[in-house]
C-alpha cells in the first residue's frame, strides 16, 4: 500500500503530493461512494495519511474521517478544505488530523506529510514506552488564539528567569514570523535573525549556529524573529523542526514565542515541546477562542503533559468573572495575570519584569508560572508568590 492514498483532490495539489511522496495512490472521489476503501485501509499495510480532497463533500468526509479512526488508527486524515477556526474544530472531533487549504503550497504538503508520519511513529513508539520522568531539557511552547494577549511578555520573561538559574542554559526564539518582537521586548538590536539561523551552514552546524544567535546581557540567548515579513514568509516548517531540535541539543531550555493561532510553524514547534503555555484573554471571544484551541490541540495530540493555562489582563471591568472562564473552557485556569501598568511600561522600555524585580502582581505570577516550569530553578520567594498570584 502507498504512503499516501487521496481520494478527489484537485489535479494542482494531487501533483505536489506526487511530487514530496512519490509514493501516492490517487483514487477519484467515486471512491467514497462505492465504499470500496476498506479494502484500502485495513491491515498492516493502511497508508500513513488519507487525504479527502474538495471533491469528497464536507460531511462524507467527516464521518470517513470517524470510520477511518477506528478501521486504521495508524492512519492520519487530512481533509482539504478552508480552514477556519469552527471548522477545524469540527475536523479535529470527526478524527481529521489536519486541514490543509485547496490552494496549498509544496510547502504546506511537506509539513502535513512530515506530521503525518511522526505522528504515526510515536504512536507506535507510545506502546510499552516506559512513563517519562520530569524533563531535564524543556522546549517551552507559549501560544495563543489570538494577537496582543501577552504571549511575548511571557515568553521573555520565562526565558529571562530560566536564564538567570543557571546562565548559558537558555534560548528564546521569536516564531512570530510576521509581526514578531521579541528583540523589543529585551532591548536587542540584533544582526542576525531567524532566516539567517536556518539558512547555509548555521542550519546544520550548532557552532555556526551560535554566532548567528543574540545575547541578552544577562546571558539569555536570542534568536530574533525576521526583520520583514517576506523574509518570515520564506521559513518553511520544516526549517522550524531542525532549528528547534538543533537548538534543544545546545540549550536546556529553549522558549518559543508564537504568532497567533495555530500555524504549520507553531504545531511543529508543539511536536516537540514538553511544556505549552495558552494563554487567553479576559472577553468573550478571547475565552472562546482558548477553549477552541485547546479542543484542537487535544484531537491532535499535541498537548504535552506539561500544559499551563494563563488567563492574562484580568480585570473586573470586563464583566467577566474567573468562574465564567473556566465554566467555558471546561476546566481550572493555572495562572491568572492582572491588568497593571508595569507591563506596558516593561515592554515600552525594553526590561522585562522579571529582571527588574517588581513586587507588582505580574512579577509575582510570572514568578509563579517559573515555578510551575522548573520547579528546582525557582527561588524560595516563588513559592510565596505562587499564593498571592492566585495560582493552581
Ligand atoms: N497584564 C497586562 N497588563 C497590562 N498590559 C499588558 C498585560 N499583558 C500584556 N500587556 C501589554 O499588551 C501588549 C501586547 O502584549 P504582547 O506580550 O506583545 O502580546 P502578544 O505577544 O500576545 O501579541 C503589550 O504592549 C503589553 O505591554
Ligand atoms: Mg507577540
Amino acid at each position: 500500500m502507498s504512503t499516501v492514498l487521496t481520494i478527489g483532490v484537485d489535479d494542482a495539489l494531487s501533483a505536489a503530493f506526487h511530487e514530496i511522496s512519490g509514493d501516492v495512490l490517487a483514487l477519484g472521489p467515486e471512491a467514497v461512494a462505492e465504499g470500496t476503501l476498506t479494502g484500502h485501509l485495513a491491515g498492516p499495510h493502511a497508508p500513513a495519511l488519507l487525504v479527502l480532497g474538495a471533491q469528497v463533500p464536507l460531511r462524507t468526509a467527516l464521518s470517513l474521517a470517524g470510520q477511518v479512526d477506528v478501521v486504521s488508527p495508524g492512519t492520519s486524515v487530512v481533509l482539504v478544505a478552508f480552514p477556519d477556526p469552527d471548522l477545524w474544530q469540527e475536523a479535529m472531533r470527526a478524527g481529521v488530523r489536519d486541514v490543509l487549504s485547496p490552494h496549498a503550497d509544496a510547502a504546506a504538503v511537506q509539513a502535513v506529510l512530515t506530521r503525518a508520519t511522526g505522528l504515526a511513529q510515536a504512536r507506535r513508539s507510545a506502546h510499552g514506552a516506559a512513563p517519562t520522568a520530569a524533563p531535564t531539557r524543556r522546549v517551552v511552547v507559549v501560544a495563543a488564539p489570538k494577537g496582543g494577549v501577552g504571549k511575548t511578555t511571557v515568553a521573555t520573561n520565562l526565558a529571562i528567569g530560566l536564564a538567570a538559574a543557571e546562565p548559558g542554559s537558555t534560548v528564546v526564539v521569536d516564531l512570530d514570523l510576521q509581526f514578531g518582537d521579541v528583540a523589543g521586548a529585551l532591548a536587542l538590536v540584533p544582526q542576525h535573525t531567524l532566516p539567517d539561523a536556518v539558512r547555509g551552514a548555521a542550519s546544520n552546524d550548532p557552532l555556526v549556529l551560535k554566532t548567528h544567535l543574540s545575547r541578552h546581557h544577562t546571558g539569555l540567548y536570542v534568536v530574533a524573529g525576521s526583520d520583514s515579513p517576506a523574509a518570515g514568509d520564506t521559513i518553511t516548517a520544516a526549517d522550524v523542526a531542525r532549528l528547534v531540535d538543533m537548538l534543544s541539543r545546545e540549550f536546556r531550555n529553549v522558549v518559543v514565542d508564537t504568532a497567533p493561532g495555530l500555524t504549520d510553524h507553531t504545531l511543529t514547534a508543539l511536536e516537540r515541546a514538553t511544556d505549552l503555555v495558552l494563554m487567553g484573554s479576559m472577553d468573550v471571544p478571547g475565552v472562546r477562542g482558548l477553549r477552541k484551541e485547546l479542543d484542537v490541540l487535544a484531537q491532535l495530540g499535541l498537548v504535552p503533559a506539561r500544559r499551563h493555562l494563563v488567563l492574562n489582563g484580568a480585570d473586573s471591568a470586563s464583566g467577566l468573572a474567573i468562574e465564567d472562564v473556566e465554566r467555558t473552557i471546561g476546566g481550572p485556569l493555572d495562572l491568572v495575570l492582572p491588568r497593571h501598568k508595569a507591563v506596558p511600561l516593561s515592554t515600552n522600555t525594553g526590561v522585562p519584569l522579571l529582571e527588574k524585580g517588581g513586587k507588582d502582581p505580574v512579577t509575582r505570577g510570572l514568578q509563579a508560572l517559573l515555578a510551575r516550569i522548573a520547579p528546582a530553578t525557582a527561588p524560595v520567594r516563588g513559592r510565596r508568590a505562587r499564593r498571592r498570584a492566585g495560582t493552581r
